[in-house]
């Protein structure tokens, strides 16, 4: 059986992906200890590749990698692909963001997530990409979920992130419909081995 490695340090990320994998013929494997790769790109799509073309070149294995972020249109994307490094803390992270755009009527954003697979010799195997549309809350509301979930209201659902049940957030997610993406190219692609 093919074997996907999973291009993340992140314990939450390899269950969840696991999990997605379960029903396709693949043999799913974390990543090599301390492997760390810099995200130097400026697209979610970018770092995606980076990341998934170094583990799939370091362990011989394909490798499958995301990269994810919000991007805030009153700041022109920002904090985008520096979502995670905007400030030091969950909470400094929505201060922050809330200060950046406290009189901005403009409070349209979207999370977007990328994924990509690559395989040993630096081919990009499959590469996809989610959205999903929202709003910038005022305040934060809900205590579900983590990141910017709390001030993400999702269009249609009068619903923060963190006001929604993991089901939901997977249903309307960018994450969640990135995956639905793959899942059907990825069978496709293992038919052709
Ligand atoms: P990375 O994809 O691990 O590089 O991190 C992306 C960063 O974007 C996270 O640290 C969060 O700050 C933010 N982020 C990505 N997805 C979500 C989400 O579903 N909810 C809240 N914040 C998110």
């Amino acid at each position: 059986m093919k074997t996907l490695v999973i291009a993340s340090s992140n314990s939450g990320k390899i269950h969840e992906f696991t999990s997605l994998m379960k029903a396709l013929p693949i043999n799913v494997q974390p990543q090599p200890e301390g492997m760390e790769v810099e995200e130097t790109g400026s697209t979610f799509a970018a770092n995606a590749q980076l990341k998934a073309k170094a583990v799939a070149c370091r362990t011989g294995e394909w490798a499958l990698a995301d990269d994810s972020g919000l991007r805030v249109d009153a700041l022109d994307g920002a904090p985008g692909v520096h979502s995670a490094r905007y400030a030091a803390t969950d909470a400094a992270r929505i201060e922050r963001l809330l200060k950046a755009i406290e009189n901005c009527n403009q409070r349209e954003a979207h999370f977007c997530a990328a994924l990509c697979i690559a395989a040993p010799d630096g081919r990009v195997l499959l590469e996809v990409e989610g959205r999903c549309q929202g709003r910038i809350t005022r305040t934060p509301r809900g205590d579900q979920g983590f990141g910017y979930d709390p001030i993400f209201e999702v269009d249609g659902t009068g619903l923060t992130f963190a006001e929604m049940a993991l089901a939901e957030k997977k249903l309307h997610g960018h994450r969640g419909r990135a995956f639905t993406a793959l899942e059907p190219q990825l069978r496709e692609l293992l038919a052709t081995l």
